[in-house]
């Protein structure tokens, strides 16, 4: 009899791990997982360091550190005018954490969550452990749009939340002010909360503005705002990050951190506090830096004969592969696999972002990263091009 617990017992592993292990057997150009191949900056990295060498090595707080809480509510007023006390916010071991301490402090067992498919993947696991259904509305490509009627459908008496993730991954989709308004209306007609990730929220293109869910009206008392350090400051292994909002809101979500992390690592919420600090200059050279590595991404895909989805935000470009690949290769998983392996290239098959009814909407996108060097953009350029050319 297996030992497993039926909890997990049907999460198998990630197709990002499985992606990873091909790609290095291969040595293929890895623009699969979001994690860029650069280092922070180093301010940041240097902050750390103090920090360690500073004795800021034992236990934080349980809520966090009050110079890394301060600095994350100066940084939600500077950019989009939201005034949050630092009481009410809380440092989490990255994102991923904060969501789900947020789900299962602010759920029950048979309460329901909406999501938009595709989905970010950690999401319905983290509801699956915490005995909540997901219900799923569809973004529609190529503009990853809603149906507002799909959505007002999806709200039942059941609704606890609904999650929105804007800059969307995979799609690079960012929610316009007035699809967030209807989202709004939504939530104060059934009286729903709303839960944001907005770990992109500083990497947007061709000057498509971010706009926070929380500055809405009614919404500010009913937005539970997450984000991290990661994204930001290209430093996805520290996992800092946080939740915000109201103090019920913040307290609930605490209630489920204190006991699955209590606190995160000291010395890194000391350099947040830097990092969050930094001068508008950074977050401005950020943006010109992704827009350029987007642009420059977008356009090799194109001269390969992809069709991409030109994404308004986040790490990623989804692009339709139909025309590029072989007739036998039938879907997202064999085309990332045969990219893999004929062309020396690594991209995420989609498929792993829908439920297992809908994996057919992703059959035929592939998602690329543009978060990497720029030789190791380069050298993906170079197989590309040669694809196309022994192709034709
Ligand atoms: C939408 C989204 N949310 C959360 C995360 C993870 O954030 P963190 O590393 O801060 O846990 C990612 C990382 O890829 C992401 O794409």
């Amino acid at each position: 009899m297996s030992r497993m617990a039926q909890r997990v017992a049907s999460f198998g592993t990630t197709i990002f791990a499985e992606i990873n292990r091909l790609a290095r057997q291969h040595g293929a150009i890895n623009l699969g997982q979001g994690a860029p191949d650069f280092d922070a900056p180093s301010p940041v990295l240097e902050a750390a360091i103090r920090a360690i060498c500073s004795q800021l090595n034992q236990y934080a707080p349980n809520i966090g550190l009050p110079e890394a809480r301060e600095a994350i509510a100066r940084h939600a007023e500077r950019f989009y005018g939201q005034r949050v006390a630092p009481d009410h916010v809380l440092i989490t071991a990255g994102a991923t954490e904060a969501m789900f301490a947020a789900i299962l402090g602010l759920s029950d067992p048979g309460d329901e969550i909406i999501v938009f498919q595709p989905v970010y993947d950690s999401y319905v696991p983290n509801m699956r452990m915490a005995g909540v259904l997901p219900r799923y509305v569809n973004l529609y490509p190529p503009d990853w749009t809603f149906d507002p009627d799909e959505l007002a459908a999806a709200f039942t008496p059941r609704t606890k939340a609904i999650i929105i993730n804007t800059p969307h991954n995979p799609t690079g989709k960012c929610y316009a002010r007035h699809e967030l308004e209807i989202i709004a209306e939504l939530c104060l007609r059934h009286n729903v909360i709303a839960i944001t990730d907005e770990v992109y929220e500083h990497i947007t293109y061709d000057g498509v503005q971010h706009v926070r869910l929380a500055t809405l009206d009614g919404m500010a008392d009913r937005t539970l705002t997450i984000s991290s350090l990661g994204k930001t400051f290209s430093a996805t292994g520290w996992k800092v990050g946080w939740a915000i909002g109201a103090p019920e809101l913040v307290e609930s979500v605490n209630r489920a951190h204190q006991f699955i992390t209590y606190s995160v690592a000291t010395p890194l919420q000391a350099a947040a506090a830097t990092a969050l600090n930094l001068p508008d200059s950074y977050f401005e050279s950020l943006r010109a830096e992704f827009q350029r590595k987007r642009d420059w991404l977008l356009e090799m895909l194109r001269s390969a004969g992809f069709q991409p989805l030109a994404p308004q935000g986040s790490y990623f470009i989804m692009v339709d592969w139909r025309g590029v690949a072989p007739e036998y290769v039938r879907n997202d998983v064999q085309f990332a696999e045969w990219l893999i392996r004929e062309v020396g290239v690594a991209c995420i098959p989609p498929s792993a972002f829908y439920r297992a009814e809908d994996k057919h909407l992703a059959a035929h996108f592939a998602r690329f990263a543009v978060c990497k060097r720029d030789e190791t953009l380069q050298a993906a350029a170079e197989r590309l091009a040669a694809m196309r050319v022994s192709g034709d």
